[in-house]
């Protein structure tokens, strides 16, 4: 097979959460480009039927907080596509309180949705994928997971992020023996509807831009090709990966 192939994802089927605008759109168009059938997954109804009439993708609106309505989504998206060979988790929310102001309910509603939302798909794909003999999975971490960000207060995001590269790097020693591999894509600042508020606070931008070594914020298509990477068979010797795209954030 020639490098180029590597990356082709013909006759593949792939399931992307969170895919109804921003990174996870881009990397379900990144996989649809690479040849792969999409099921596209999110709570935003209208917006998830637009992503998927765009990409010719099937989709399903859903909260994916919700483990028993994962698990059905799961089981019905396998019997539709015959099997999920792909599984991109980009579903995630951010909240920036002080660490000792944050609300019980905001705690809990960011570690629902950044970790146990991606456990629940994880958990429900990884082991119809780990009893059929394999597949690829592809976990949104961020460069929050790696360090503490500056300026802006976001204890629960960090957690969770950092919770998410742990909960990959369990999932791909314990699946590896079943031809299941599991990564993450690690960025920083990416210009989406996450950061458009922070965006708008010129001090955090001014912050954000000299924090960055490239000097400049990320398009979702540049996290998008490090996920057609680990997704694809051009990645097949790599699990438990964590892959920062962060213009140089983590290096500093
Ligand atoms: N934008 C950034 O700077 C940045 C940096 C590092 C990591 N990330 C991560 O990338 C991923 C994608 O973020 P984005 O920037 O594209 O943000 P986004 O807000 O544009 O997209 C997030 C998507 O997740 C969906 N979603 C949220 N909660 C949901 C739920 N409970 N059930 C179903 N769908 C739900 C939203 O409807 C939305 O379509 C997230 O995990 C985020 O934490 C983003």
């Amino acid at each position: 097979m020639g490098y180029l192939e590597r990356f082709r994802l013909d006759g593949r089927r792939a399931v992307v959460t969170g895919a109804a605008r921003g990174i996870g759109f881009a990397s379900a168009e990144a996989l649809r480009d690479a040849g792969a059938a999409l099921w596209l997954v999110d709570r935003e109804a209208d917006l998830v039927a637009a992503a998927a009439g765009r990409l010719d993708a099937r989709h399903r609106a859903l909260d994916l907080r919700d483990a028993a309505a994962v698990e059905a989504m799961a089981e019905a998206v396998w019997a539709e596509a015959g099997g999920i060979d792909v599984l991109v988790n980009c579903v995630g929310i951010c909240r920036n309180t002080p660490v000792t102001e944050i609300p019980d309910d905001e705690w809990r509603e960011v570690i629902d949705v950044n970790l146990n939302a991606m456990f629940w798909s994880c958990r429900a794909f990884g082991r119809r994928m780990a009893e059929a003999g394999g597949g690829s999975i592809v976990n949104i971490g961020s460069n929050s997971g790696v360090i503490a960000d500056k300026p802006q207060p976001q204890a629960h995001y960090n957690a969770s992020k950092g919770a998410v590269h742990m909960l990959t790097k369990s999932l791909a020693v314990e699946l590896a023996s079943k031809g299941v591999r599991v990564n993450a894509v690690a960025p920083s600042y990416t210009l989406t509807e996450m950061t458009k508020l922070g965006l708008a606070n010129s001090e955090w931008a001014r912050i954000w831009a000299e924090m960055t070594p490239m000097g400049r914020f990320a398009e979702p298509e540049e996290i998008a090709s490090a996920v057609l990477f680990l997704a694809s068979p051009a990645s097949s010797y790599t699990t438990g990966s964590i892959l920062l795209v962060d213009g140089g954030y983590t290096s500093w």
